[in-house]
């Protein structure tokens, strides 16, 4: 099998390394493609990978097809491949917000997977969420399927509407984190504590969290009333989260990002 990767960007460049060391790939299974000539010099110099600047001489050769450029080169991009594309490949977009059946329109073709990964797909603990069109096969579905996983973990879902929810909850997701832990680090500061100290009391402290409720099954809130006791430091904290309404502006927050998801998909 060989899988085209279009658009050497910091996505196509993790899911490229992240596939090649899959069971079903090699290195030399995977093609890259993009258009910036200087991207292209600097590929060719440093990675393993067969790095291509016209679709001709890739496209007809790959089983699959993951596309990472931004959503607004989709409509080009689609141009050049639809005269080069054959109805047996398989494409999986990672794009914002372009749907399955403007893919199929654009292409020609009918078997495409629209699918919404997240940053820490960089370090291997990724989360994709993905839907086939119904004309991708079992089989084919188990292979795209594992090579998502490369990056993490991937839950297939039933409508595209839940890849725009996604986007709102695991997508823009770390983005959530790194708010929290930037305000904990500036609380850390204001205390007193060096910025390398801030910065391990707070990476430590969501690091041992995570941990924590990944090898249990009780709930975040149960994990809450655990750390807290009546009248303790950690109520008063929680007490005043509570106050200001903090667990509703959180989820407002995270519609916020589905509602944007569902506007750019439209344009
Ligand atoms: N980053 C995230 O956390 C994240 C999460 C979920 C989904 N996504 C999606 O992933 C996609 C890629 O994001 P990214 O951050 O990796 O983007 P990026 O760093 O900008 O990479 C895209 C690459 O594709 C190249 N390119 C543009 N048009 C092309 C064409 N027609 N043929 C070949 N290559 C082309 C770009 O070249 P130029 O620089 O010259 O334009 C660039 O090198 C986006 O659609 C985004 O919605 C990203």
């Amino acid at each position: 099998m060989k899988v085209l990767v279009i658009g050497a960007g910091n996505m196509g460049l993790t899911y490229a390394e992240a596939m090649s060391k899959s069971k079903q790939l090699k290195k030399r299974n995977v093609m890259i493609l993009d258009s910036s000539p200087e991207k292209i010099l600097s590929l060719k110099k440093i990675s393993h990978f067969d790095v291509f600047e016209n679709l001709e001489d890739c496209l007809p050769q790959a089983d699959l097809v993951f596309i990472a450029v931004k959503p607004y080169h989709c409509e080009d991009l689609f141009a050049k491949m639809r005269p080069l594309i054959n109805k047996g490949q398989i494409v999986i977009s990672i794009m914002a917000g372009v749907t399955i059946q403007t893919m199929q329109d654009a292409l020609g073709i009918q078997k495409v997977v629209r699918a919404m990964p997240n940053l820490p797909a960089q370090v291997g603990k990724g989360v994709t969420s993905f839907i086939p069109s119904k004309e991708v096969s079992r089989i084919e579905l188990l292979t795209v399927e594992s090579l998502l996983d490369t990056t993490g973990k991937s839950i297939k879902v039933s409508s595209e509407n839940y890849i725009d929810a996604s986007t709102g909850i695991s997508g823009s997701g770390p983005a959530y984190v790194f708010y929290f832990m930037q305000s904990m680090m500036e609380a850390a500061l204001k205390m007193g504590f060096s910025a390398n100290d801030s910065k391990v009391l707070v990476s430590q402290t969501f690091d041992g969290a995570v941990e924590l409720f990944n090898q249990s099954d009780l709930s975040p809130s149960s994990w809450m009333n655990k750390v807290a006791s009546k009248g303790g430091t950690t109520r008063a904290a929680l007490d005043s989260m509570e106050d200001n309404n903090v667990n509703e502006l959180i989820k407002e927050a995270a519609y916020a990002a589905f509602d944007r998801a569902v506007e750019l998909g439209k344009q």
